[in-house]
């Protein structure tokens, strides 16, 4: 089984590097994150690896996910960008190696042929995708020899992702929640506040466990160590079939973050 208790929970590090990124860090893996999401874009993996290599922790106590951008994607420099990550990291293997988007409307395979090949020569434990479209997902499933264990996806309940989840169970290929709290946006509406009450939590636990009740894992990201603790916090409670419903009613707000006006190949999510 891919998921376990510790890893559904990855602590969510873009934008944050250098002090900041070090702080936040400490903060949350004493607050008990043993998952990290990191990628090449975020510049920051060498602020994570030296956040990793003072602490006590074993390299197998904390699982690691790290990604490669468009910009690598080529026979010459992909493995090269996965060997400079595992540097900066200061480690020989990830535990999660994504391709971080998928190559606009290119064709998805030869990166994926990259990908596996990382996997074959042991730079990664696991693979997957991130921003792939329920098309994308039925291709690579397709065409990968070995298993891709997540998709990592824009996923909050301002946004509906019910295709996304529907190809998951078709192809085995889970899902994985970024901008889970829609960085912040889903504190205005004051559904979440209503239900927090009733199970004495905080609005953005009940969106995050919302997230976790449909199968799909979250990386919440806090500079803040009381956020932190919250975000972590989820697994001991469980929102009611009629909660998770009032939420889902929520997703037709069609709020995105990264949308075209931010990301420019922002994916069309329902693009079958
Ligand atoms: N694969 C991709 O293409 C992709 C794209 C975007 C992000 N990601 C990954 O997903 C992670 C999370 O996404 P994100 O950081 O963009 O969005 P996010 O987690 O939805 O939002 C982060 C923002 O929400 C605030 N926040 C978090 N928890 C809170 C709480 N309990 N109460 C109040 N405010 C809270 C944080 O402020 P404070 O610091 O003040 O708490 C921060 O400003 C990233 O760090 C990155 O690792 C991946």
């Amino acid at each position: 089984m891919y998921f376990q208790t510790g890893n559904e929970r990855a602590f969510g590090t873009f934008p944050l590097k250098g002090t900041e990124l070090e702080t936040a860090l400490e903060s949350a893996l004493d607050v008990g994150y043993r998952a990290i999401d990191t990628a090449q874009m975020y510049a920051n993996e060498v602020d994570v690896g030296k956040v990793l290599a003072r602490s006590d922790f074993n390299r197998s106590d904390v699982w690691i996910t790290s990604k490669v951008p468009t910009s690598e994607f080529s026979a010459e420099a992909f493995i090269p960008s996965v060997e400079q990550s595992l540097k900066e990291l200061q480690i020989s293997a990830l535990d999660v190696l994504l391709v971080h988007w998928p190559p606009g409307d290119d064709d998805v395979r030869p990166s994926l042929d990259w990908l596996q090949q990382a996997q074959q020569q042991g730079l990664a434990q696991h693979i997957g995708v991130s921003n792939y479209t329920p098309k994308q997902m039925r291709i690579a499933k397709a065409h990968c020899s070995s298993p891709l264990v997540i998709n990592q996806v824009e996923f909050h309940p301002l946004l509906d992702q019910s295709l996304l989840l529907k190809t998951a169970k078709e192809t085995g290929i889970s899902l994985a929640s970024y901008c889970s709290v829609a960085r912040g946006k889903v504190f205005e509406f004051p559904l979440f506040d209503d239900i927090a009450k009733a199970h004495d939590v905080s609005a953005a636990q009940v969106v995050l466990r919302w997230i976790l009740q449909q199968g799909v894992s979250i990386n919440p990201m806090s500079t803040k160590r009381a956020n932190q603790a919250a975000n972590f916090d989820v697994l001991g409670f469980d929102l009611s079939d009629a909660e998770m419903v009032s939420i889902r009613a929520l997703t037709t707000t069609g709020y995105r973050i990264c949308n075209e006006d931010l990301v420019p190949w922002a994916p069309t999510w329902n693009a079958q």
